[in-house]
């Protein structure tokens, strides 16, 4: 009983921040409905993707997980447990399994490896145990991970709807790969770990005044963004995705504790972008729980913002993503 599953990262376009008062918190229900493009890195070593797999079997005494080489324990495995073990019960199989997984990019450095890790992990762990569902309400038990994970099962753009329940919350996908072509030009001004890890910031949302705001103008901006998808109006959806990306960090940092993810040069690239749509290139910002920045654009005017990127000092690496496919099933294992 052994699958492997490679799955993307996504960029959030209408956040996810803070879970639902109404719910235990390790459903993750969020309390705003949120909507992300699900992206592949086009740089030949680094194509924002988790490689997990998984093998249940007799021969093993108890649950052992691997991620990047290293043994997983404690926190960490309980967030493994989570997601395997109602898939698991689900499937009425009582073996121990031995997991390994690697992301072709950096850890925890807000790049939402949790979102393709867990994600992989779903669909990795439900294939193991032939367990046969729709893609979503796979995606309900890759949320238990992570909240982000939810929609990393989709290729395309995604909308997760917040729900009231376990099962009513779900992502599902706006449109393919193909339907809306937007780039994200990744723009890596600091590579390291963020200090606060979005499990822990969820938590804090709540106590900023402005949060309830954000909750409500989340929800029309999820809306809003899902039509201007389907329309093709690129124009709206950046409009809206910086829009909502301001909201969420004016939320970190009046939450107690204060969160501030930005690093000097994250206003930087903030001021930069704006000056490049000024002299007549269109493109957008987003920012997650991290210091670098997503430049949103249209694929025409991609090498010209990247060589414009490229020229800042304070830019170390610039990743080139487009839409990605769904995540899926691989036949390739990791042992
Ligand atoms: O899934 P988590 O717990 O890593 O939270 C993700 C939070 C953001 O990336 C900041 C926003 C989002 O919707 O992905």
């Amino acid at each position: 009983m052994k699958s492997s599953a490679i799955a993307h990262s996504n960029i959030a376009l209408v956040k996810y921040w803070g879970r639902s008062p109404d719910h235990s918190p390790d459903l993750n229900i969020p309390s705003n409905d949120s909507v992300s493009m699900t992206k592949i890195g086009l740089a030949r070593d680094m194509h924002l993707q988790s490689h997990t797999t998984i093998e249940f079997s007799d021969a093993y005494e108890e649950d052992h997980a691997v991620l990047q080489g290293e043994n997983l324990t404690g926190r960490n495995l309980e967030r493994i447990l989570s997601v395997v073990d109602p898939l698991r019960k689900s499937a009425d199989i009582d073996l121990r399994f031995k997991l390994a997984s690697k992301n072709d990019f950096p850890t925890q450095a807000g790049l939402a490896s949790s979102a393709s890790g867990f994600a992989a992990l779903a669909i990795a762990t439900a294939a193991a145990l032939r367990i046969d569902v729709s893609k979503e309400r796979l995606s309900t038990f890759a949320r238990l991970g992570s909240g982000s994970a939810t929609r990393s099962i989709h290729g395309g753009c995604v909308y997760w709807n917040k729900g009231y329940s376990h099962e009513t919350s779900f992502a599902e996908k706006i449109c393919g790969r193909d339907r809306f072509d937007m780039n994200a030009l990744i723009s890596i001004i600091h590579g390291g770990k963020k200090e606060v890890a979005s499990d822990i910031g969820h938590e804090s949302a709540s106590t900023s005044p402005f949060n309830e705001v954000r909750i409500e103008k989340s929800q029309e901006q999820a809306k809003g963004i899902k039509k201007a998808i389907l329309d093709d109006d690129f124009s709206t959806v950046g409009r809206i995705a910086e829009e909502n990306c301001k909201y969420m960090h004016a939320v970190m940092m009046t939450s107690s504790p204060p969160l501030f993810y930005w690093h000097p040069d994250t206003l930087g690239l903030i001021k930069a972008i704006q000056r490049f749509r000024k002299q007549g290139l269109e493109c957008y910002f987003t920012i997650d729980a991290g210091p670098n920045v997503h430049l949103l654009c249209r694929p025409e005017n991609s090498d010209e913002l990247q060589k414009k990127l490229e020229e800042m000092k304070c830019v170390s690496r610039i990743i080139l993503a487009r839409p990605a496919d769904d995540s899926h099933v691989t036949e390739e294992h990791l042992f």
